[in-house]
């Protein structure tokens, strides 16, 4: 089984999606050993705590978005609930920090997040209103490693805009599609059905 540590920093549906799969065993070869929180009121420690997970909140209130001290922490909170850098896997879901370099170095290839548009299109925050305001006519999420190069994609889904969408209505056709793609990239890492080369990461049969 391969441990898996969230961290998350809000509403939480994506970790909800993550854990339904585990529940249904769609997700059969890893078990979520904890959630994350650096914000003390987040949505996402609820969910945890709905699917019996146990949390832990780092509240990183007056602490720089990227800090290698506060990430520290969290690093000796994932090693004492068995997520091992090269054992375990790390799921960015919602997280509103920066992960610092010494951080991504420790876990490569085993962090991964989920980005609510078409990278490198619409980096950052807001993708959503980025994507509409820009004007394209598809869009859609990523799910990547998270290292120093940014943007290994690991899958892609792409969701087309209509005319009289607005950031809502976009980002919630999105999110139907991040909650499908990323329990299916959390399975391909955890059956080890990947493999990277260079920037590529790729299906190995
Ligand atoms: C999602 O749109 C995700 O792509 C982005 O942050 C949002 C998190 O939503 N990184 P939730 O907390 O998983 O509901």
């Amino acid at each position: 089984m391969v441990p898996i540590g969230v961290l998350a920093s809000g509403r939480g549906s994506n970790l909800d999606a993550v854990l339904d799969a585990i529940d249904n065993r769609y997700l059969s070869k890893c078990e979520v050993k904890i959630v994350i929180s650096n914000r003390p009121n987040a949505p996402a420690l609820d969910i945890a705590k709905k699917h019996y997970v146990q949390t832990i909140t780092l509240d990183d209130k007056g602490i720089p978005k990227k800090d290698w001290d506060y990430d520290q922490k969290t690093i000796a909170a994932l090693k004492s609930h068995g997520v091992l850098p090269r054992e375990g896997l790390i799921v960015l879901a919602g997280y509103m920090r920066i992960l610092s370099e010494q951080f991504v170095d420790l876990y490569p290839h085993r962090i991964i997040n989920v980005h609510p548009a078409l990278l490198p299109s619409f980096p950052g925050l807001e993708a959503q209103r980025q994507a509409l305001d820009h004007g394209v006519k598809v869009t859609g999420c990523t799910v990547h490693l998270v290292d120093r190069e940014v943007d290994h994609g690991i899958l892609q889904t792409a969701v087309a805009i209509r005319d009289d969408d607005s950031v809502e209505t976009l980002s919630s056709r999105i999110l139907r599609e991040e909650h499908r793609i990323l329990p299916e990239a959390i399975r391909l890492l955890t059956e080890d059905e990947l493999r990277f080369e260079g920037r590529k990461v790729l299906f190995k049969n």
